[in-house]
């Protein structure tokens, strides 16, 4: 709904007291929320703090050799879960948008990891055919609409044990809910084909717009 503030945009005392107390947070990543808020027309696309350490968390618990992400932005999030990243691990992250990838490309020099984020520009449809898994981790952060169309193709990249995570999933409550736009129809059949895949066990946290964590068994 044009207009409306989302739920992660609205003052939440209780937000804002969960991210006073969580971190540390690397000073590198202070400066991308300081520069995307500056140098961004959309700035609340980041991931963001509290989004961040759970990504940076779940990214140390699986230590992973090789991350894909689709959907750089100004790379907060590819930055976040690079702090887990295993000895000569690698990211590989895709955004189709020239202007945000710039940023991102910035801020990926200006971090410990410059030498090891592949960030990819272009379509992510058509960068994924040229990207060969296994992945440890995936986070989907691109196009909403696309999230049931991408979901087999990343299903055979993933390797047995790894991490599935996709963001925006409850879209503001529409997922689910009674007004649903086609972005919502999209996210509600994600999440409807992940909790019937046998071989996933999924957990729909409902933290800022919706986060699915989901692993795959052996
Ligand atoms: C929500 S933002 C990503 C935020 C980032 N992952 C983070 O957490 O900080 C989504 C990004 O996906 C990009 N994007 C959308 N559709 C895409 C597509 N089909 N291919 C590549 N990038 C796409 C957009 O340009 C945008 O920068």
């Amino acid at each position: 709904m044009p207009g409306r503030a989302s739920r992660r945009d609205r003052i939440d005392p209780l937000r804002d007291y969960a991210e006073a107390m969580s971190g540390p947070i690397p000073d590198y990543l202070v400066e991308v929320e300081r520069q995307t808020y500056l140098k961004t027309v959309a700035p609340q696309m980041m991931s963001g703090r509290l989004q961040g350490r759970l990504l940076a968390l779940l990214s140390k618990l699986q230590q992973p050799a090789r991350i894909l992400e689709i959907g750089t932005f100004t790379g907060y999030a590819t930055l976040c879960l690079a702090e887990g990243l295993g000895e000569a691990g690698r990211v590989d992250t895709i955004e189709g948008d020239a202007e945000v990838a710039f940023w991102a490309r910035r801020n990926f020099a200006a971090s410990p990891f410059a030498n090891r984020i592949d960030l990819h520009l272009g379509q992510a449809n058509e960068v994924l055919n040229r990207l060969a898994g296994p992945y440890d981790v995936i986070f989907l952060d691109g196009d909403k609409r696309g999230y049931p169309d991408y979901l087999p193709f990343l299903l055979s990249r993933l390797r047995v044990g790894g991490l599935l995570l996709a963001d925006n999933v409850l879209w503001d409550g529409r997922a689910g809910g009674k007004i649903r736009d086609e972005d919502a129809a999209a996210l509600q059949t994600y999440n409807e084909l992940v909790y019937q895949n046998k071989r996933l066990e999924n957990l729909i946290l409902p933290l800022r717009d919706g986060l699915a964590v989901a692993r795959l068994r052996e």
